[in-house]
């Protein structure tokens, strides 16, 4: 596997592969990697016959007082997983590779509507910035594809929308959230959590699961059901967020009638904000 940290010297690389008509799959990653991204490129590589890995922290997501400098960087250790993993190249640009301007990110790319709500709401300009890195990404990288993972389903979401909208050429492929055995969703803020912490977490998926059981029982008393999941996250030790029940398409308040919904909650153990979803398909 090639590391390289310059645009300049990845486009090289893909020019010659694309001279072969080779298809390429990018993997976008803020590095310190498990098992979950792991699965990701497993899809990538299911995909394409070449697969593109990034690492990036990107500055642009994060706000003033989160984790961006604290954040686990791991450089050596996600590189040696990577080689593992059969992946062509790693491209690991530092910042002013991105943003050449450091003092100023640059042009912004937002979604209107989806990035408001829900994290977006707790976590403002967290979407703009993940719209805006992912953006030059695939302009950088200009891939067939790319996989995305569903257990962060509105940034999927927005991923969509920005493709749709800007007509982008590459196809968005989700990948099924990995778990721990006990259904934590894999996450590197998962090591945040102290042994009590970490004991306590599953219950952010026992009580999604919980909801997505009764809705695929036919409850449709949605309010109910959302402050039960509050109720439930309380109860297990987090500080919420929120616990709602959405559309699957587009986040928006369900219907009784409607088929596809998606549970999804947020809430605080310790320093850790921890998200996660559960599909629901009535179909
Ligand atoms: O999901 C992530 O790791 C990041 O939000 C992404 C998509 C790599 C953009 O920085």
């Amino acid at each position: 596997m090639k590391t390289v940290r310059t645009i300049a010297s990845l486009r090289e690389n893909l020019r010659s592969w694309r001279g072969f008509g080779e298809t390429i799959a990018l993997v976008p990653t803020m590095g310190n990697l498990h098992a979950g991204h792991l699965s990701l490129v497993d899809v990538a590589r299911a995909l394409a016959d070449r697969v593109v890995v990034s690492i990036f922290v990107n500055p642009t997501q994060f706000g003033p007082g989160e984790d961006f400098a604290a954040y686990p960087r791991t450089l050596d250790k996600d590189r040696r997983q990577l080689t593992r993993a059969n992946v062509d190249i790693l491209f690991a640009p530092p910042v002013e590779e991105i943003y050449p301007d450091r003092e100023h990110a640059g042009t912004v790319v937002s979604v209107p509507g989806l990035s408001g709500i829900l994290c977006g709401q707790f976590r403002p300009g967290h979407f703009d910035g993940v719209a805006s890195v992912v953006t030059r990404l695939f302009n950088i990288v200009q891939p067939d594809s790319a996989v995305f993972g569903q257990k962060d389903y509105q940034q999927l979401l927005v991923i969509r929308r920005l493709q749709a909208d800007l007509h982008l050429p590459v196809k968005i492929v989700a990948a099924p959230t990995a778990r721990e055995p006990d259904g934590l969703a894999l996450s590197s803020r998962n090591q945040y959590l102290d042994a009590a912490q970490r004991a306590m977490a599953p219950g952010l998926h026992r009580t999604l699961a919980e909801c997505a059981g009764a809705l695929r029982q036919g409850r449709r008393d949605f309010d109910a059901l959302e402050a039960r999941g509050m109720a439930g996250l309380v109860a297990a030790g987090f500080r919420p967020d929120y616990f709602v029940i959405r559309t699957a398409a587009d986040l928006g308040a369900p219907a009784a009638a409607n088929r596809n919904l998606v549970v999804l909650a947020a809430g605080h153990l310790g320093r850790a904000r921890l998200i996660d979803n559960v599909l629901v398909d009535l179909t």
